[in-house]
């Protein structure tokens, strides 16, 4: 029998008692291990390194979770070499063997769903239901490559010329670095990470410092789901140690990366330097952040303005490329709609997220909370703070803010925050405010409230972003069903969850024979 078509895992609901109480008991699983030390995995091996980091709870900096081991480049080296053994056969491994181990890992996922949710409510403060859909989305990847593995891995007939018979195929393109952000720890990590397995590609992945743990749950998943040893192989590591020399490292053919746009131009400017030994040039994928705007119209909802605008700047405490960082209102609804979201955003309830009933939770680690918080002392300068939301002391928090006043030339209109701060710009029509939505350098998401379908229309040409969503809110966008990712400053590259991906980690061929 053939696969069923690919479908999105469901969501959870947790007003469900049973839903709740497994909740609860992950977590004290979680916790029940904490202290424990991570390995790297090289080779189908653990391997213990002196060099360790340790991972902590953000909503509790003295909670610590676990000590991960850290990579140097002699690992680096180690690992690469256990690749460029493993990379004959798994090149070789019919396209639907590969998908067929992506497909027992998305099982092995859904067995272990509240476990990978519970860890990443612990190490990186995600809340139960964003917690669970990470989990849910890094199902969807794995199913959806392997269902596209097995159509791209189809040779292709070309032409009808008689005589003559061409076929059109793809090969993968060799050792992958995988390089992976920490606020989809297990979704943008797996993603990537099985796109490059199942088109036949070894992988030497890092995983963020901050959420260490989480991806080394994918050490367990592809073991027991009969992954061959040196396919995929855990490399956590300091980025100053390692990170330029992985990305430079001659054997490495593909670099998929998520993270700032900092580090995605210079990953590009080094992968572009050829050094000795090198055989082929780099292909790089990177996804690198947003500054997303919201445009709510004289005529929008503003029950549903309000709801989803709070939700994609300050779900998961706005660390998500697709947050909305900007909302940008005109002029004839300017008072009533920021009347409306300062009372909604001095309503809502912060804390851990453990805690359910918590909306926002802390920033993920105490750089970031630094780094948040000095963006604030620019708004304050930049604009007038509307709301400013007391956080408590203790932990990584960062407070709740929304700014007005700001212009398309402030910092605040321009930079990527990544955390819970909010610029209100004013638009004296919709016109302006498509024009000030497209004023930054990045094209990730955008949003547009409006019931008017002359500008709705008007945004779809316009409003030039990756994923644009129309009265709805812009995070969470589904494989499959919202191809993810942008342009401009947002990336190189196409969308993850869409079907071009998984080409860019494989090289076209074709076969002509004369008949
Ligand atoms: N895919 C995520 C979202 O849409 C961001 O990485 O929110």
């Amino acid at each position: 029998g053939g696969l069923p078509p690919f479908r999105n895992d469901p969501n959870i609901d947790f007003t469900i008692k049973a839903a709740r109480d497994s909740f609860v008991a992950a977590i004290a699983t979680v916790r029940s291990k904490a202290g424990a030390t991570y390995p790297l995995f090289i080779g189908g091996r653990d391997v213990t390194t002196s060099d360790t980091i340790a991972s902590y709870n953000p909503a509790d900096p003295d909670e610590i979770l676990g000590h991960v081991c850290q990579a140097g480049t002699g690992e680096v080296d180690d690992a690469i070499a256990a690749a460029e053994r493993a990379f004959p056969a798994w090149r070789d491994t019919a396209p639907e063997d590969r998908a067929a181990v992506l497909l027992k890992a998305a099982a092995i996922c859904r067995a272990r769903i509240f476990e990978l949710s519970a860890i990443q409510v612990l190490e990186v403060g995600k809340q139960w239901d964003q917690a669970y859909h990470d989990v849910t989305e890094a199902i969807d990847f794995l199913e959806y490559y392997a269902r596209e593995m097995i159509r791209l891995g189809k040779p292709r007939r070309m032409g009808n010329a008689p005589g003559e018979l061409n076929h059109l195929f793809y090969q993968p393109k060799g050792i992958a670095a995988v390089i992976a952000p920490w606020n989809f720890p297990l979704a943008i990590s797996l993603g990537m990470v099985s796109a490059a397995i199942v088109t036949g590609n070894p992988v030497i992945y890092k995983p963020a410092s901050i959420s260490s743990i989480i991806g080394h749950g994918m050490v367990d998943i592809f073991r027991q789901a009969g992954l061959p040893d040196g396919v995929f192989n855990f490399c956590p590591g300091r980025s100053r140690v390692m990170g330029d020399y992985l990305v430079e490292h001659p054997k490495i053919s593909v670099i998929a990366f998520t993270g700032s746009v900092e580090v995605g131009l210079r990953i590009q400017e080094k992968a572009a330097v050829v050094r000795p030994g090198q055989e082929q040039c780099k292909r790089v994928i990177a996804e690198m952040g947003g500054k997303n705007a919201i445009i709510v119209d004289d005529d929008a909802d503003l029950d549903e303005a309000v709801l989803h605008v709070m939700y994609s700047a300050f779900g998961f405490q706005g660390q998500k490329c697709s947050a909305c960082s900007r909302v940008i209102v005109v002029e004839p609804i300017y008072e009533r709609f920021i009347e409306r979201l300062v009372e909604a955003a001095k309503s809502v309830k912060i804390g851990p997220s453990e805690d359910p009933s918590n909306y926002m939770g802390p920033v993920a680690d105490l750089s970031q909370q630094r780094n948040v918080r000095e963006y604030i002392e620019i708004a304050r300068k930049e604009g007038r703070i509307l709301v400013e939301r007391e956080v408590p002391d203790k932990g990584c928090y960062a407070p709740l803010t929304i700014v007005e006043g700001i212009e398309p030339h402030h910092r605040i209109a321009q930079e990527e925050i990544f955390g819970p701060v909010l610029a209100v710009m004013k638009a004296k029509d919709f016109d302006q405010a498509i024009a000030i939505a497209n004023s930054t350098r990045f094209a990730l998401t955008g949003g547009v409230f409006s019931r008017s379908p002359r500008h709705l229309e008007k945004a779809k040409k316009e409003f030039r972003v990756g994923n644009l969503y129309l009265n709805r809110n812009n995070t969470g966008a589904l494989v499959y069903r919202q191809p993810f990712g942008g342009f401009k400053m947002s990336g190189v590259g196409s969308k993850a969850g869409g079907p071009d991906y998984l080409l860019q980690f494989m090289d076209p061929r074709c076969v002509t024979e004369n008949t």
